[in-house]
């Protein structure tokens, strides 16, 4: 019972590693707040977690909305401990074929959403003295460029300079930021990365996710709930001294 006490909002937590995230802290002893665009997912999952979980409608790319799930999570729980920004797209395509829609959705979605939610939760916790976590959701795909990835990786290394700049800044309130860079975890966001790659490098479907789990170091791709220790220990007193960072959790996939 490592979050005995403490309350949660995680974005994009209706369904993959965002439903792990909250199945995890709640058998910890936290209580979440489930806050998704897919309204009818999120209660779903909040149903299917139990007591301990709430479903609040949220689009990170409405500040509106924002300032809105923010308070009923205030509201619901007294006060947010914890904020996990974890609500993201993906997008891919050749940079010759890279549309500008598609670039500001994704822009908005994972890099504007996620300041603006820190802002939010931030400005929260200064307000109520609460010296709480705030976990970005990086990724490998932040730490270099792929060829057919332009945007979807620009966006995550967005996140790792977010998290040093938030976490700098912040740690003056007792708020500390940390990102979680996943490597390839399976599951529905990979079922879409697949058919893409089916698409443009003439994969059969399920091709490209046996290359990919092939070639990490551990020997298979990642799922959900092998990035939940990591997501626990950045919420807990243990991590206080951890500051602006982003852990790799990869099966060895990067190292910096
Ligand atoms: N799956 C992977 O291999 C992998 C690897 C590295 C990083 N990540 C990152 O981990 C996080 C979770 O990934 P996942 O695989 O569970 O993704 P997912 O696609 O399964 O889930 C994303 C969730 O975000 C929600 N969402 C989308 N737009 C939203 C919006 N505007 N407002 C609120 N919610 C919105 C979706 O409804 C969905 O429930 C993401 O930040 C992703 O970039 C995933």
């Amino acid at each position: 019972m490592r979050l005995a006490g403490k309350s949660a909002i995680i974005t994009g937590a209706a369904r993959g590693i965002g439903r792990a995230f909250a199945e995890a802290y709640v058998r910890e002893g936290a209580r979440v707040a489930i806050a998704d665009i897919d309204s009818a997912r999120a209660r779903k999952s909040a149903e299917e977690i139990g007591p301990s979980a709430i479903a609040v409608p949220l689009d990170v790319t409405d500040q509106a909305s924002i300032d809105k799930a923010v308070s009923v999570a205030a509201e619901a729980f007294g006060q947010i401990d914890i904020l996990i920004n974890n609500a993201a797209v993906f997008s891919a395509a050749p940079v010759t074929e890279i549309n500008r829609d598609d670039y500001e959705r994704v822009f908005a979605i994972n890099v504007s959403g996620s300041l603006f939610m820190m802002q939010a939760v931030a400005r929260h916790m200064i307000a109520n003295g609460v010296r709480g976590k705030i976990i970005n959701m990086a990724s490998q795909a932040g730490r270099r460029g792929e060829a057919l990835v332009a945007v979807y990786c620009a966006s995550k290394a967005a996140i790792i300079s977010l998290t040093q700049s938030a976490g700098l800044n912040l740690i003056e309130n007792g708020i500390n930021v940390n990102a979680i860079a996943p490597g390839v975890v399976d599951g529905e966001h990979w079922d879409g990365v697949d058919a893409f790659f089916a698409k443009y490098e003439n994969k059969a479907p399920g091709q490209k996710k046996k290359e990919v789990g092939a070639a990490v170091p551990f020997g298979r791709m990642g799922v959900a709930d092998d990035l939940t220790g990591m997501a626990i220990f950045l919420a807990t007193a243990e991590a206080d001294y951890v500051v602006a960072q982003t852990y790799n959790v990869d099966g060895g996939q990067w190292m910096s």
